[in-house]
């Protein structure tokens, strides 16, 4: 791959489009060049747009996790393909202090920097997880003499310093990550759970909104059945709603929307609406903040990236149908690395391939469905 800046891929953007409107159209799945009620440049017949410029016509952030700043995927999508980034891994608490107090902000500057400098919205994910921890963060509550005190002093802290930091940069942080336990509908007793209880969230959240006033603050969940009448939906809903009702500044939920397997269906659209719309009916914004789609889910159609397209314009569409849904971000940028492929608990059904891009840095047939449904808001 050469070209930094992005040429390459315009020129793989026109030949994989004319590819894929052709198909398309006849698989009667979607239009090319109508404007599908888009703005005026966006899907005109005259000229070719991409994702970012149709997410800037709509008013929406699409985004991508990226977890090397100078790779080739990061550099030759961020600029024209992506208006939001996200840090795959950077500005995780591990990452940034990989023991307590000890801070190494470099990796996450990176990525701070390239969001900036090609003018696209930076989130920041994540500040509280049960996973990807300093090292010493159990030992040190476990020796302090009271755990609850000792564990809120180093929650200020960390979270003064890393929201501090990017005052002003990193418009939107997930304060919170995966506070459902990983399976069920309890809150996880983790160790910040078992060391505070529930008000660890309240508590988080009103940190982050101290070091940053003008931050959207989200709280970040991923489920497996994506309806509104799923337990565990329902369970982190009345969370949001019991920590909205206690004043706690929380502005955003996020879906998270990894759809890797059998035990994540993908929802019927109007379903998935319907839960969206279930958040923010609590005066919340929202963001799908993590998508993923595996190829696995269409081995058996005619076109397994056709589907796949098609399954992503279905989950697009849900977004852009709900007024407060703001954004979506992939998680990666290309199919050549994406988590899936190598995480144990998903790895052995890969290769996933379930980006926007594929491993050559070419658009997939999905790049273009999300740029049309995103034209058509
Ligand atoms: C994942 C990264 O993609 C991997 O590189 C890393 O090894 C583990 O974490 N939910 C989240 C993300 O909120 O932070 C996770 O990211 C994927 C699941």
């Amino acid at each position: 791959m050469s070209g930094a800046d992005g040429s390459l891929v315009r020129v793989g953007l026109g030949v994989a489009r004319a590819a894929a409107c052709i198909l398309l159209v006849l698989t009667g799945t979607f239009g090319c060049d109508s404007d599908g009620g888009g703005s005026a440049g966006c899907g005109s017949p005259t000229r070719d747009c991409t994702l970012a410029e149709a997410a800037d016509d709509a008013g929406v952030w699409i985004g991508a996790a990226i977890d090397d700043p100078s790779a080739p995927p990061a550099q030759m999508t961020v600029a024209d393909h992506f208006n939001s980034v996200t840090a795959e891994n950077a500005m995780k608490w591990g990452s940034v202090a990989p023991t307590v107090g000890n801070y190494d902000f470099a990796a996450a500057d990176a990525i701070v920097d390239l969001a900036e400098s090609r003018g696209a919205r930076m989130r920041g994910h994540t500040l509280v997880w049960r996973m990807q921890q300093p090292a010493d963060l159990r030992a040190q509550v476990d020796a302090a003499e009271d755990p609850a005190a000792r564990l809120r002093e180093i929650l200020a802290e960390h979270i003064g310093v890393e929201v501090g930091r990017y005052r002003g940069r990193v418009a939107a942080w997930d304060v919170v990550n995966e506070p459902l336990a990983p399976i069920g509908e309890q809150i996880d007793r983790n160790l910040f759970m078992r060391t505070l209880g529930e008000m660890y969230l309240d508590e988080a959240f009103q940190l982050a909104h101290a070091a940053d006033p003008e931050a959207t603050l989200f709280l970040n969940e991923y489920f497996y059945d994506h309806t509104s009448a799923d337990a565990r939906v329902s369970a982190f809903r009345d969370l949001v709603a019991r920590l909205i009702d206690r004043g706690v500044p929380l502005h955003g939920v996020g879906i998270q929307a990894h759809f890797y397997g059998p035990v994540t269906p993908l929802p019927e659209r109007a379903a998935f609406e319907a839960m969206l719309r279930s958040f923010t009916d609590l005066g919340v914004v929202l963001e799908l903040t993590e998508l993923d789609i595996s190829i696995n889910y269409f081995a058996a159609a005619a076109d397994p990236l056709f589907a796949q397209a098609a399954a992503y314009a279905d989950i697009v569409a849900a977004c852009m149908a709900v007024g407060g849904c703001q954004a979506v971000t992939t998680w990666g940028v290309d199919d050549a690395q994406t988590w899936l492929d190598t995480n144990p608990q998903f790895s052995g059904s890969a290769p996933h391939m379930p980006l926007l891009f594929d491993a050559a840095l070419i658009p997939k047939p999905a790049y273009f469905a999300v740029r049309d449904v995103i034209a058509g808001r």
